[in-house]
């Protein structure tokens, strides 16, 4: 088996040009190349004889792949069903629950994932649905996030309340295992977001404690090609669900004979939902073998993931200097192995500027625009950064094709970056 790192890199994704230093991996993802490979040929097979494919062999493919990832979850397949990214699933669940507008309320954070709460405001403007937004700021101990949940739905008419796994920007961990009881203890549907999920979190707690509906991305840590994502469906909503964009499958609740529960349910309606390229979502026993056979499994990963992250989060401290600090709480409960958050220095030449990015979303989308693309396309080394809580927090990623030295060189690049795009704010705007 190739050791986790460079020869790793060379061996799965030499896809990579060799000037990229990916410290990103959570924004995208990155397919192994032998992953790819056998995404380019189901696809060439698909446009062989589409007839056959659509008709008659994709559902047939759909049900293995899903079961495969069912038994990978340990969740009844049945509950499941397979799209093409997280935005969608989260507007499948959002679009589908029919929805008393005069009395029902949204309640979701504001570390929520943009698109995601902008879903909830598009049918706030559309057609009035209510929402709050449980304000957190980070760094915040577990039990503050729950209290503050607690404050919301204990007092309002919650019908859903929707919360990451993990945050996108910063990359924290929610307490999410403690969220989904404090739904069901004040009776509010659970859509829990996992962008960043299966791959990086142990999803075990699914089974458990069946939340309402869970959605995670595929193709950013459990190495399928992109598009792919699953949502899980608690088998008291199948009948209310429905694909986005709606289908062929938008009646078969009406066929169902009420008295017969249909188990097939939620496979009936979501194995087609238009005529797409379903390769991706063909490739998830490949990626499965291929964490288990090149890769060693799940805890040879996460060990690795586990162990890189320390030595990178010293590098990059070292780098930024004295004035950088760890987005992390008292109990160590943010962090997750697989990406980390460090601050910019907050020397006193910044400090009112980086608190007035913080406070003003115009200024920081600004200043994001101008900084993040020369990091990709000047420098190559590219780390997303937030401001948040009175600090710029730039966001790392470790995985396996990493090593040690992509944090020091990455870190050095990014800061000089941000400092430079700092300094010519500064130059424009005397003020700060
Ligand atoms: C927390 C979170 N939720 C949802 C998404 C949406 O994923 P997609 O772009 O695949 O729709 C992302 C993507 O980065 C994310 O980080």
């Amino acid at each position: 088996m190739v050791e986790f790192g460079s020869d790793f890199r060379a061996k799965y994704f030499s896809q990579v040009p060799k000037d990229i230093v990916p410290v990103n991996h959570g924004a995208f993802g990155l397919t192994p190349s032998l992953v790819q490979d056998y995404l380019n040929k189901v696809t060439n097979s698909q446009e062989k004889y589409p007839d056959e494919f659509y008709l008659i062999e994709s559902k047939k493919i759909y049900i293995e792949q899903l079961k495969a990832l069912g038994e990978f979850l340990n969740v009844d397949y049945h509950n499941l069903a397979l799209l093409v990214n997280g935005s969608t699933a989260i507007n499948c669940v959002l679009r589908s629950i029919p929805w008393d507008f005069e009395n029902d309320k949204v309640l979701f954070t504001s570390v929520t994932y943009g698109a995601c709460a902008k879903s909830v405001k598009f049918l706030h403007e559309a057609h009035g649905l209510q929402y709050d937004i449980v304000d957190l700021q980070y760094p915040i101990e577990d039990k503050d996030v729950i209290a503050k949940v607690e404050s919301y739905l204990s007092q309002g008419n919650y019908r859903l309340c929707m919360f990451d796994l993990v945050a996108s920007m910063p990359a924290v961990k929610l307490p999410y295992e403690e969220l989904i009881k404090l739904c069901k203890k004040y009776n509010t549907w659970s859509l829990i977001d996992g962008g960043h999920g299966v791959g990086l979190v142990d999803m075990n707690f699914i089974q458990d404690l069946e939340p309402d509906f869970l959605t995670s991305n595929l193709y950013k840590w459990l190495s399928v090609p992109k598009s792919c994502a699953f949502l899980y469906v608690n088998p008291k909503h199948h009948k209310l669900i429905q694909t986005f964009p709606i289908s062929w499958s938008y009646d078969l609740n009406a066929k169902e004979n009420s008295q017969v529960e249909n188990p097939n349910l939620l496979i009936d309606k979501f194995w087609y939902f238009g005529t797409v390229n379903y390769g991706a979502r063909l490739c998830i026993k490949k990626a499965l073998e291929f964490r288990q056979e090149c890769c060693g499994g799940e805890e040879k990963i996460r060990e690795y993931r586990t162990n890189l992250q320390k030595q990178a989060i010293d590098l990059v401290l070292k780098e930024f200097g004295p004035d950088a600090k760890l987005l992390q709480n008292s109990t160590n409960s943010l962090e997750i192995p697989g990406m980390f958050n460090v601050s910019f220095p907050k020397t006193a030449k910044y400090a009112d500027l980086i608190e007035h990015l913080a406070d003003s979303y115009f200024a920081y989308r600004t200043f994001k625009g101008k900084c993040e693309p020369l990091m990709v396309t000047e420098t190559k080394k590219f780390a997303p950064f937030v401001a948040h809580n009175k600090e710029l927090w730039v966001r790392f990623s470790v995985t396996l094709y990493n090593v040690a030295s992509d944090y020091a060189v990455a870190a050095k690049s990014v800061k000089e970056t941000i400092q430079k795009c700092l300094d010519e704010e500064l130059e424009v705007n005397a003020t700060y």
